[in-house]
Order: C-alpha cells, then sequence, then structure tokens
C-alpha cells in the first residue's frame, strides 16, 4: 500500500492519573527518551504520510517535545470529551478530508513495541480485507487491561473494559494491546456513533470494534507472543519492569554486537548511546544520552556519563561525566567529576578527586590527585600538581587560565585567572600565582620558611605535643 493511504495516530492526551506526578505520564522517562518519544519513533519508522499525536494533559509541555524531536508530526488537541474513543475522532479531524486508507493507533504508553509487529497486523488487515484488526496478547495477569470476549466458536465479538467485567470476564486472558489498524471510513462512521455509558464516562475507541460488527464488517484480534511489547506503563511500579526489560533488550543486543557487559543487571544503557566492539563495561555503570564508546575502551564500575564520547581504548573508572570528551588511551578516575566542556586529550589523565569544567586539557597531559580544572586550557605534555585549584572565579566573572606544553607546576597551586603560564616553565610548590609566567621560568612567591625554635615548649607547656618535643630532645 502506498504511503499516502497510511496514517498513523498516537495517543498522548490522558493525563496518567496512576503515575501519582506532576509530570504528564508520557513523559516519564525510559532509557533516555520519554515514552512518548518511543511511540513516536516507532510511529515514524511505519513511513505513513500522516503522523498525528492527540494531546490535552499538559498540552504545550508535550507539543514543544514532539516539536523539538518530531517536527513531522501533526498535533492534534483533544476536547474535553475523555476518553480514547474521543481522542481518535479529534486526531482523525486533522487528517486531509478525502483522506482514505488504514489508520494505525497506537498509545504513548506502550513503549516496546517494535515496528515489525505493527507492520504483521497491518499486513494481516489489509490481507484479510478487514475493517478493524486489534493487537492482543494472551497473559498471567490480565489486571488493568480491556479482555477481549470471544462468541462460542471463538470468534472476536467485543473488548471489555477491565472496569466494566463481569465477574466470568475478568477471567479471560487475552487483553486488549491498545494498537490497532482501522479502515479510515469505518472510523468516521463509527467514532460519531460513541456515548459514554460505561463505569468510566469515557468515549472507549474499544467500542468501534463492537459497532464495526453490528455492521456486518469484518474485525480480527491478532495475538502477539511478546508480551513485553504490549505492555502499557500505567504506574510507576511497570515503569521499572518496562524499564528493566528494555534494558535488558538493549544490553544483549550490545553483547551481541562484540561487546562485555559483565553485570547487564546493574548496567543501564539508554537507546540513544553507541558502542564499539571489544568495549568493557564493568558492573554499575549507567550510560546516558549521546554517549559513545570507541573500540577497546573500558567503563565502571560504577561510571555515570552522560552525552559523553569516550575514545578508544580510553579506561574510566568510578565517576561522573557530562558534556564531555574523553580521548583515545586517556585514563580517569577514580573518583573523578567531569563537567560540560571537559575534553581530555589522547593519552592524558584526570585522576582521583579531580573536578574539571570547560577545560581543554592536551593530549599526554596529566592532573592526577585532588583539583579543580575551571575554564582551562593545558597544553601537550603539562602535569599539574596535587592538590591544585585553577581559581576561575572572581565573585562577579569567569576568567580562563592557559597552561603551555611541557608545564610542570607544583603540588598545592592556585592559578589566579586570568593568567597564563608558558611552555616548559615551572611552579613551585605552594605557589600562588597571580601574574603570568613566561616559557622556561620558575614562578614561586612562597615566602622562605621560619622555624621558631623551641616555640612549643614555650607557649604550650605541659602538652603532649611539648612532651614529645623535649623527649626527642634528649
Ligand atoms: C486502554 C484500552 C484497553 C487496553 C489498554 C492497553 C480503551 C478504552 N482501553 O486502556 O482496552 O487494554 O489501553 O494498554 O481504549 N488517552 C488519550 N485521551 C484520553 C484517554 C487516554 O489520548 O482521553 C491516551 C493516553 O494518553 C494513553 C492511551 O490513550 O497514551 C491509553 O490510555 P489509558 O488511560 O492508559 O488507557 P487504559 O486504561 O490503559
Ligand atoms: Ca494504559
Amino acid at each position: 500500500m502506498s504511503e499516502q493511504h497510511l496514517g498513523v495516530i498516537v495517543l498522548a492526551a490522558g493525563e496518567g492519573t496512576r503515575m501519582k506526578s506532576s509530570k504528564p505520564k508520557v513523559m516519564h522517562e525510559l532509557a533516555g527518551m520519554p515514552l512518548l518519544g518511543h511511540a513516536l519513533s516507532t510511529a515514524h519508522s511505519l513511513g505513513a504520510a500522516h503522523v498525528v499525536a492527540v494531546v490535552r494533559h499538559q498540552r504545550d509541555l508535550i507539543a514543544s517535545y514532539i516539536q523539538d524531536f518530531y517536527p513531522t508530526s501533526v498535533i492534534a488537541d483533544q476536547d474535553e470529551i475523555p476518553g480514547t474513543g474521543r481522542a481518535v475522532e479529534c486526531a482523525l479531524a486533522a487528517f486531509p478530508a478525502d483522506f482514505e486508507g488504514a489508520v494505525v493507533v497506537t498509545s504513548g504508553d506502550v513503549p516496546l513495541l517494535e515496528v515489525a509487529t505493527i507492520e504483521a497486523l497491518l499486513e494481516a488487515h489489509l490481507d484479510g480485507g478487514f475493517a478493524a484488526s486489534v493487537l492482543s496478547t494472551f497473559t498471567e495477569d490480565p489486571t488493568g487491561y480491556g479482555r477481549i470476549v470471544r462468541d462460542e466458536t471463538g470468534a472476536f465479538a467485543r473488548i471489555v473494559e477491565h472496569k466494566d467485567a463481569s465477574e466470568a470476564e475478568l477471567e479471560i486472558d487475552e487483553v486488549n494491546a491498545g494498537v490497532y489498524v482501522f479502515d479510515s471510513a469505518l472510523l468516521r462512521s463509527a467514532l460519531s456513533k460513541l456515548n459514554q455509558a460505561n463505569a468510566q464516562g469515557e468515549k472507549y475507541l474499544t467500542d468501534v470494534v463492537t459497532i464495526a460488527l453490528a455492521q456486518g464488517l469484518t474485525v480480527q484480534a491478532l495475538s502477539v507472543e511478546d508480551q513485553w511489547q504490549v505492555a502499557g506503563i500505567n504506574d510507576r511500579v511497570q515503569l521499572a519492569e518496562v524499564a528493566a526489560e528494555l534494558n535488558a533488550r538493549i544490553c544483549d543486543a550490545w553483547m551481541r554486537a562484540g561487546v562485555t557487559i559483565v553485570d547487564p543487571p546493574s548496567t543501564w544503557i539508554d537507546v540513544t548511546v553507541q558502542l564499539a566492539k571489544d568495549v568493557t563495561i564493568w558492573p554499575g555503570t549507567i550510560l546516558r544520552g549521546l554517549t559513545t564508546v570507541g573500540e577497546n575502551a573500558t567503563v565502571g564500575p560504577e561510571v555515570l556519563a552522560t552525552d559523553v564520547e569516550i575514545g578508544e581504548g580510553a579506561s574510566i573508572v568510578k565517576s561522573h561525566a557530562s558534556s564531555s570528551k574523553i580521548g583515545a588511551g586517556a585514563t580517569v578516575g577514580p573518583y573523578a567529576y567531569l563537567r560540560p566542556g571537559t575534553d581530555l586529550g589522547a593519552d592524558a589523565k584526570i585522576g582521583t578527586f579531580v573536578e574539571t569544567k570547560n577545560a581543554k586539557i592536551g593530549a599526554g597531559s596529566k592532573v592526577p590527585h585532588l583539583s579543580y580544572v575551571g575554564d582551562a586550557e593545558i597544553g601537550v605534555g603539562s602535569n599539574i600538581g596535587a592538590g591544585t585549584i585553577f581559581a576561575n572565579y572572581d565573585g562577579v566573572n569567569k576568567h580562563r587560565t592557559v597552561i603551555g606544553s611541557h608545564v610542570r607546576t607544583g603540588s598545592q597551586n592556585v592559578f589566579i585567572a586570568p593568567i597564563t603560564i608558558g611552555d616548559g616553565a615551572y611552579t613551585a610548590a605552594g605557589t600562588a600565582v597571580r601574574k603570568d609566567v613566561e616559557p622556561g621560568a620558575l614562578a614561586m612567591n612562597v615566602s622562605p620558611q621560619r622555624n621558631l625554635a623551641d616555640w612549643v615548649l614555650e607557649k604550650r607547656p605541659g602538652s603532649a605535643a611539648a612532651a614529645a618535643a623535649k623527649d626527642s630532645k634528649n
């Protein structure tokens, strides 16, 4: 069938009361994307001419997400009449008036549904000449779902919502996945006939099926074996269950692609992350957003990386990093905090208890211990002494520190920005560097040390220190 005769409607107007959240349900995150992002990404993969998302609850928030990430979607507003049937009615009004063909309906809260599953439903729908096709699944716990009611012959009769179901109907283990294909003509005629005479006082989309059968049209319920694909998220318990399942699937796929994941259940990888082969991921690692990891790199244990480019053969241990770049062969951590704009060169090092921000650290340069490096540029092959602070903030403005190549700075320095230290320069331990240092110079401003002999014996008589000093002199 041609794309011109295919439309997709994604339902996202509901409040999601069971989430008990100030955020709309479909904006809750799963593996790095809102639930709605998963549904829209699938919807757009079908290649339909029209993808319409229906919104109402917190409309502007959801609409702006859609415009930013799926700008070719059409946004339709649902009015005050509640229910999935009304939502589809409002969406259909956004289609061209002369649209004819198949309309796929999916839900913004069913994130694991795969494109191939919808394609199979669509194909069976078109091949069989059905007016409506419903995706179903058999489940051990049908609580909350609409049940597929079949007649004595096993033919599909209707869908009854959990809240409207009789005792006997509640026993049915075939449930409505909330994914459908409808003939556009049926939808147009049936939607206008929906009433709100049910337990929830809503216009149920599921009643369209009953109307189709009453008109003598044919309807099918096609079941999918993989229950996870149709799992709808209504509360945070289900969100966590689906998240764990999706994560297991993401980890499986990466392991099959050549990544070693030592402990998949404690490793969380967003759908947007990219990993090269022979990457090793140790337990307790969370890779988020647009993070990429190059070949042979080692990540973890206990790393949180968001939008970080990790180069080939790099190693990062027990650290947090965001919007940063870690060069090939570089090492980070343990206990490092790489804030946005950190750009660590090849074979360079950010060591233990080091915080960096907006800092370009050249190839082979090292910041090994206990330092803050903010708003800085360090050349190649330089070494920053332990316990160094790049004092970038004068209380009003931020200033830059520029350090050349092959510089050696002493322990416990303060670089008071703006400041420049030339190539090959040294600084003495304990120096507060306030003036630029020319290439090759040694900077020091530490006053000579004075030892006041017997100060402790005179000023702290009777103390343990005085006694120890006395003992050592005797
Ligand atoms: C719905 C189905 C149920 C099915 C289940 C599968 C109906 C009447 N029931 O129930 O048979 O088993 O999905 O997950 O359709 N929405 C709107 N506007 C509304 C109400 C809901 O756009 O007025 C959207 C929601 O944002 C959500 C989707 O429709 O994305 C489903 O709504 P929800 O309230 O979760 O329906 P269920 O009770 O789960
Ligand atoms: Ca639902």
